[in-house]
């Protein structure tokens, strides 16, 4: 009997379930480049009044999407504020300067939170010198801060700041589905915070592929023909909107499930002496693991060898993310595994 692996490198890495594929197969498709596609329309329109915005635009990548908001919401050589950790700026190669030319502006922030103090500081004004700072962007829940929420107040004391200036607010939502299932607070009210609103579906929703930025209508007609430049207008690409809107029919509430077994994996290894748990907000446990215990990458071999991936996010963080792809059976084997690798086999059994 062979033993399957416990994949707990992303949550990008699910599989479409039994129904999602029937609802593939059984999707009605036209060319989405002719806006002929009745199954894209119905997911744009729905996800659109999920966020109460004008608009939606089914984009094959979060990273399209957050790429089309940046464009959309500047000029060239304008000021992008964000967050130093954010996907936008530490996992797009770049791609702020290189699509839309503009120069990045990274804060440091905490738990994945824009302090306002420098942020306001980042603002220096009319003078001929200053580049335009024209943009700020967010991201909710936040990757590198390990699945943390940014707390609702902390988004609307963001966005009553940029309007207060005149700066339009893109906000990163690729988990943002985590965010509302983990506090009960609807897509709609984090989304009034941002012009612009990226949410993806390929990654606890468990779609095969596909993102949506959902915004006002003109910014839509825009990132829709940026789109279309940039190689992204998709064809009968109904049977990718079709797993989405089954994923939101699906798969939303049971995120819940996802943040349990984030919180048992944590509960499960913590008091290892020399490892510091990240207690998890959602989906996403990260693991500081201290010398004399082997490195991040020590351990991702390690557990690996054990069945169970997981991934070196620094010299001594590992990451495990929980998805539907993962059961509790799965979680306790990720326990005995990482107990075995960082207290060695015999005091694993104690
Ligand atoms: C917070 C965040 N934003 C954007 C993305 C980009 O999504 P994609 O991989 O679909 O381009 C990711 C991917 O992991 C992410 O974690």
């Amino acid at each position: 009997m062979t033993v399957s692996v416990v994949d707990l490198r992303s949550d990008t890495v699910t599989r479409p379930t039994a129904g999602m594929r029937r609802a593939i197969a059984e999707a009605v498709v036209g060319d989405d480049v002719f806006g002929d596609d009745p199954t894209v329309q119905a997911l744009e329109s729905r996800v659109a009044a999920l966020a109460k915005k004008e608009a939606a635009l089914f984009v094959p990548s979060g990273t399209m999407g957050n790429q089309l908001a940046v464009h959309v919401l500047t000029r060239p050589a304008d000021e992008v504020l964000l967050e130093a950790e954010s996907h936008l700026y530490f996992y797009e190669q770049g791609g702020i300067a290189a699509n839309s030319g503009c120069l990045a502006h990274p804060v440091r922030g905490e738990r994945g939170v824009l302090p306002m103090e420098p942020l306001v500081a980042a603002l220096r004004g009319e003078d001929d010198h200053n580049a335009r700072v024209t943009l700020v962007c967010a991201e909710n829940t936040h990757n590198r801060a390990g699945g943390a929420i940014v707390p609702l107040e902390r988004l609307q004391a963001l966005a009553s700041m940029a309007r207060a200036r005149k700066l339009a607010v893109h906000l990163d939502g690729a988990r943002l589905w985590n965010a509302s299932v983990a506090t009960g607070v609807p897509i709609a009210d984090w989304a009034a915070c941002a012009d612009t609103v990226m949410m993806c579906f390929s990654k606890g929703l468990g779609a095969p592929v596909g993102s949506i930025l959902v915004g006002r209508a003109d910014s839509i007609r825009a990132a829709r023909r940026a789109r279309k430049r940039w190689g992204g207008g998709m064809r009968q690409v109904g049977i990718l909107a079709a797993a989405c809107l089954y994923a939101l029919d699906h798969h939303v509430a049971r995120l819940a499930e996802d943040h349990v077994r984030a919180r048992r994996l944590a509960d499960g290894l913590t008091g290892l002496p020399g490892v510091q748990v990240v207690a998890p907000d959602t989906n996403i446990l990260f693991l500081n693991v201290e010398s004399p215990l082997p490195d991040a990458n020590t351990v991702v071999h390690a557990m690996a060898e054990r069945g169970v991936w997981v991934s070196a996010y620094g010299p001594r963080r590992v990451r495990a993310i929980t998805h539907l792809d993962v059961d509790d059976a799965g979680i306790d084997r990720a326990v005995a595994a990482f107990r075995e690798v960082l207290l060695g086999p015999v005091a694993a059994r104690r």
